[in-house]
């Protein structure tokens, strides 16, 4: 399973890449606002700091301009991912990108049939949004695991990249279910490494260590 932070801080990005595990980053048009500077630069820099797929979304909302956006996007740098929303100008803009070789990231999918609509423009990726769909009374991942077993049945390529992600749980859970990417806040990629009986092991281990070698040390 790949790893992507979903994020579009570099502070979080260099602390996330400097583990090693960091295969790509996921960014959205609230995220970069975030950030406040220019896509362009912004993205540019993000490439620096992580050497693996990094998606960057048009907000135009006609085919056209998203086909003409997604161009430009590609431009920027060669690990550039086009993000185009699952809509019907954004499948069009899609299946056009895709002939062209332009990788493209569908987002916004919220059911199974969005997802095989996707797969069918050649989309590169789809990005299933789990926490969203918990939000509102469903349970998200049963849409991995629809879109997972689908993706299988006809051999579709499209990766299937479990967003929305909110918890280390989601992150498991997503990958019992088989998706090819898991993106994630940095805050939970942190939370992966915690476990209790890690910290507790880990003094003791220590505790004993100092206790005869450095009491050795000591006493020479
Ligand atoms: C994915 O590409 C999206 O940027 C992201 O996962 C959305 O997550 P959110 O629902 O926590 O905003």
């Amino acid at each position: 399973m790949k790893f992507f932070l979903d994020t579009a801080n570099l502070e979080e990005l260099k602390k996330g890449a400097s583990w090693g595990i960091v295969d790509g980053v996921t960014t959205n048009p609230s995220l970069i606002a975030k950030e406040g500077r220019p896509l362009e630069e912004h993205i540019r820099e993000i490439c620096q700091i992580v050497d693996g797929d990094v998606s960057a979304e048009v907000v135009s909302t006609d085919a056209e301009s998203m086909i003409k956006e997604g161009r430009e996007l590609s431009y920027i740098h060669r690990n550039v991912v086009v993000k185009c929303p699952l809509t019907r100008d954004g499948i069009k803009a899609t299946s056009t990108l895709a002939k062209e070789g332009i990788r493209v990231n569908v987002t916004l999918c919220f059911t199974a049939g969005q997802a095989l609509l996707a797969a069918k423009a050649g989309a590169y990726i789809i990005s299933p949004f789990v926490g969203r769909l918990d939000d509102i009374g469903y349970t998200g991942m049963d849409l991995i695991r629809s879109i997972t077993q689908i993706y299988k049945n006809y051999g579709f390529a499209t990766q299937v990249l479990a967003a929305s992600l909110r918890s280390p749980t989601h992150v498991i859970d997503s990958a019992l279910a088989g998706a090819h990417i898991g993106t994630m806040p940095f805050k939970v990629l942190d939370m992966l490494f915690n476990h209790p009986l890690t910290d507790k092991g880990l003094d003791q281990f220590l505790k004993d260590w100092n206790k005869v070698f450095q009491e050795t040390t000591a006493a020479r």
